[in-house]
């Protein structure tokens, strides 16, 4: 093999840059040509590639989002788009291609490996923490924390005015950013899909905690698949109990940012893993790290099987929130 491709594609997460940055580096020591294609799957269909030696990723491991540039390509869900994809591979000879992103782009992955003749490896990169295959993803670290301090600062004005909020948390339609940023948040309830609640349930278990003498609670809210969702349940939270209540949602601040040094690691090990893979033949797969090993899952299983929330954790939550 002598030239290999990457890109990202799909959200931004914070650590794209070192996995790029660790990519490019162990390919090139390993006498690898490398590409960076800009702007994900649209890119590609466009043949829109950079050339990528060791001073083009200088000083990236510390930036969030992605020096590539990233996009969701309507055209690639297309045989005949993904077609002409296949088609800019060979012309400029990729022999390998590293895929970066999540759940839709491993689905378009699996596509590509299936009708190309070039290995095609993923590398899970997505604040979500929804590829199953792997315990973190890329750029979950950072945006936990980032919706930490978020609930933290929230905390000292909730105090201050005796007042319930709802911290509304990115995820898609999971709630691992939820959880675990609700546990480290000393969240004193949490609405994710996965455990579904209703509304007069957590009417019921706020004004029992309003009997128990709090004053102010934190509800942490995964978007899921109804982004601005919140208001809503705070409306029938005021209407079934009266309780006032503020709304605060996260958004896009909790995909930006320098990564934590956790999702730096994390990135570097597995850009370096990927060009390994392709060096070793393998392909159809995505790089994933489980219980700190190198791990192996083929593509179509990281977004068909559904990865669970650790069951010990939500039951964690209500233990300590009571
Ligand atoms: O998949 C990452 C993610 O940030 C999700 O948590 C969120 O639902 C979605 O992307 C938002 O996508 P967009 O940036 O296209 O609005």
């Amino acid at each position: 093999m002598k030239k290999i491709g990457i890109l990202t594609s799909g959200g931004d997460a914070p650590g794209m840059n070192a996995c790029i940055r660790a990519a490019v580096r162990v390919a090139l020591a390993e006498g690898l040509e490398i590409s960076g294609i800009k702007w994900g799957y649209a890119g590609l269909i466009r043949g829109d590639f950079i050339p990528l030696d060791r001073r083009a990723v200088a000083n990236i491991i510390h930036q969030g989002g992605t020096v590539l540039g990233t996009a969701r390509s309507e055209e690639f869900r297309t045989k005949e788009g993904r077609g002409k994809a296949v088609k800019m591979c060979q012309d400029i000879g990729l022999e390998g291609l590293i895929l970066i992103g999540g759940e839709g782009t491993f689905r378009g992955g699996t596509m590509l490996s299936q009708e190309c003749g070039v290995n095609v490896v993923g590398v899970p990169g997505t604040i979500d923490n929804d590829c199953y295959g792997t315990d973190y993803t890329i750029g979950f670290d950072t945006a936990i924390n980032t919706a930490l301090e978020a609930i933290d600062r929230i905390r000292d004005t909730a105090m201050s005015h005796d007042r319930l909020f709802f911290v509304e948390v990115m995820g898609r339609d999971t709630g691992f950013i939820a959880l675990e940023s609700g546990i480290a948040g000393g969240a004193e309830e949490l609405f994710i899909p996965e455990e579904p609640m209703t509304v007069d349930e957590l009417c019921r278990r706020l004004v029992e905690n309003f009997k128990q003498g709090k004053r102010s609670s934190i509800v942490v809210v995964a978007e899921a698949d109804q982004p601005g969702e919140s208001f809503h349940i705070a409306r029938e939270v005021k209407d079934k109990t009266g309780f006032d209540s503020r709304v605060c949602i996260l958004g896009h601040t909790q995909r930006g940012g320098s990564p934590t040094a956790r999702d730096r690691v994390l990135a570097s090990r597995l850009g370096a893993a990927a060009v390994q893979a392709l060096i070793d033949g393998k392909g159809g797969c995505m790089i994933g790290e489980i219980n700190r090993e190198i791990a192996y899952t083929p593509l179509k299983d990281t977004w068909e099987k559904k990865k669970s929330l650790h069951a010990g954790l939500t039951t964690l939550l209500n233990a300590l929130s009571d």
